[in-house]
């Protein structure tokens, strides 16, 4: 590995960027963190060459309208094989329309776009334990066709990387780096830290 600066910035993000591509890397399903304090498990399914990350989500999931268009999101991932903790912050906002959402939406399987045909959103109360999905499609995965109307719950949630902490912990100490920028487009400034 390269071990200036610049090589930990790359370091991380060909971490997150194998963690997309294989569900067994443990920073494939980081912690996503909201600014009212809640967090929760999603799927990484894109990180961009700038440093843009893509969730999958449902409209109707609280945290849609605590993001809306624009507010801080936090992105917390570890993979305890080599003790490596990566965390981020950045301005996340939720896509309903646009190429983006749409593209994903194109490309989902119908297994995956089956959770967006569930009768009640995540959240929403329910009379019997269960996951809302209508009965015919309980026990069976729905055709692409039958997926069609859960593409109104369907919305992507990106989140421009502002700030990027790498953190190896080791019995002997640890090496830790930060990485800010102003804006997506904007360089990093880069500086080591005590773990
Ligand atoms: C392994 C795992 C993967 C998950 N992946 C996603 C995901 O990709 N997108 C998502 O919105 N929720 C995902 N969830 C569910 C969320 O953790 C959370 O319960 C749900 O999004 C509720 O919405 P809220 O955070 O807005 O309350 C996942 C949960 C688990 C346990």
């Amino acid at each position: 590995m390269d071990l200036s600066l610049d090589g930990f910035l790359s370091d991380a993000a060909e971490r997150l960027v194998k963690a997309v591509k294989d569900r067994r890397q443990a920073m494939h399903t980081p912690v996503v963190g909201t600014a009212e304090g809640d967090l929760r498990i999603m799927v990484l399914r894109e990180v961009t060459p700038q440093l843009t990350l893509r969730f999958h989500t449902d409209l109707r999931s609280p945290k849609c309208a605590l993001i809306g268009g624009g507010a801080p999101v936090s992105v917390l991932a570890y993979d305890p094989d080599v003790r490596i903790q990566l965390r981020m912050r950045g301005e996340g906002r939720i896509e309903t329309a646009g190429p983006i959402a749409n593209a994903a939406w194109d490309r989902a399987t119908a297994s995956s776009r089956r959770c967006y045909l569930a009768e009640t959103g995540p959240g929403g109360v329910l009379e019997v334990a269960g996951s809302a999905i209508p009965d015919h499609l309980l026990h069976r995965a729905p055709t692409i066709e039958e997926t069609a109307t859960g593409r109104a719950n369907f919305a992507v949630l990106l989140v421009e990387v502002r700030s990027l902490d790498w953190l190896h912990l080791t019995h002997e100490g640890g090496t830790r780096a930060r990485f800010t920028r102003a804006s997506a487009s904007a360089p990093w400034q880069a500086t080591w830290l005590a773990p």
